[in-house]
């Protein structure tokens, strides 16, 4: 049988904090610009950049889920319900993002309009599947990210918890760049 690996591999480590960055910045951008007046200089600039990165995230989301099974990765630490714990939550949050994505698509192309990658590349629409998508989707949208963020402080704290207190190697795993 192989040697089980002691670390997350060097691509692994890549997605999973270029993914939390760009998530705590959606999340943020997210926020910010539905408050804008439509008298900002943001007020479409916003949802464009809000909409390409989300776009980007969705590509990186899915090459990451690809790459997660395709990849080994290190054994979870921690007594048998954290292991468990930690499962149901990564799978969570995996599950979270791509609802999240279907459902700033529902409201962006509800109207029947595409979504536009930075001027690159159009995503087409197909307009609304029921009455009053756009808010319901919104709704939908706000409380999923709502949830993803709060689940993902619970993961971060939980990772401190093992470096700090338990004193294991969980958050080494994810971020020491040297290779085994
Ligand atoms: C394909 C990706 C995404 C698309 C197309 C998208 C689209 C949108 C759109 C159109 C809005 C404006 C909603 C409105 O006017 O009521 C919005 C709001 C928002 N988005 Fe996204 N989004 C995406 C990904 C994300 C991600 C990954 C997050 C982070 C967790 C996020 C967090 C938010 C938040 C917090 C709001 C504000 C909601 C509110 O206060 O009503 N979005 N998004
Ligand atoms: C939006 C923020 C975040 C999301 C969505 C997220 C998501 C994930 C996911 C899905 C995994 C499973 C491994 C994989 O599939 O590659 C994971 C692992 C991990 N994350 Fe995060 N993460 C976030 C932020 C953080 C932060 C801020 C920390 C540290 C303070 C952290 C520490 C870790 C560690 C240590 C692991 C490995 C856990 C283990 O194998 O036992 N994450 N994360």
């Amino acid at each position: 049988m192989p040697e089980a690996v002691k670390q997350y591999n060097r691509t692994a480590k890549l997605l999973h904090w270029a993914s939390a960055l760009l998530i705590i910045a959606l999340f943020a951008l997210g926020l910010w610009m539905v408050d804008l007046t439509y008298y900002s200089e943001w007020y479409n600039l916003a949802p464009y950049w809000h909409k390409s990165i989300g776009l980007c995230l969705f590509a990186l989301t899915l090459f990451r889920i690809i790459w997660k099974q395709l990849t080994a990765a290190p054994d979870i630490e921690g007594e048998k319900w954290e292991v468990q714990g930690a499962k149901i939550a990564h799978f969570s949050l995996y599950l979270l993002l791509l609802c999240i994505f279907i459902s700033g698509y529902m409201i962006s192309t509800a109207d029947g309009r595409s979504i536009e990658l930075f001027n690159w590349l159009s995503v087409p629409g197909f307009g609304s599947f029921f009455e009053n998508q756009e808010d319901i989707a919104g709704v939908i949208h706000y409380y999923l990210a709502v949830t993803l963020i709060t689940l993902a402080v619970v993961h971060a704290l939980a990772a401190l918890k093992h470096h700090f207190i338990n004193k294991d190697s969980t958050l080494n795993k994810m971020l020491r760049i040297k290779q085994q």
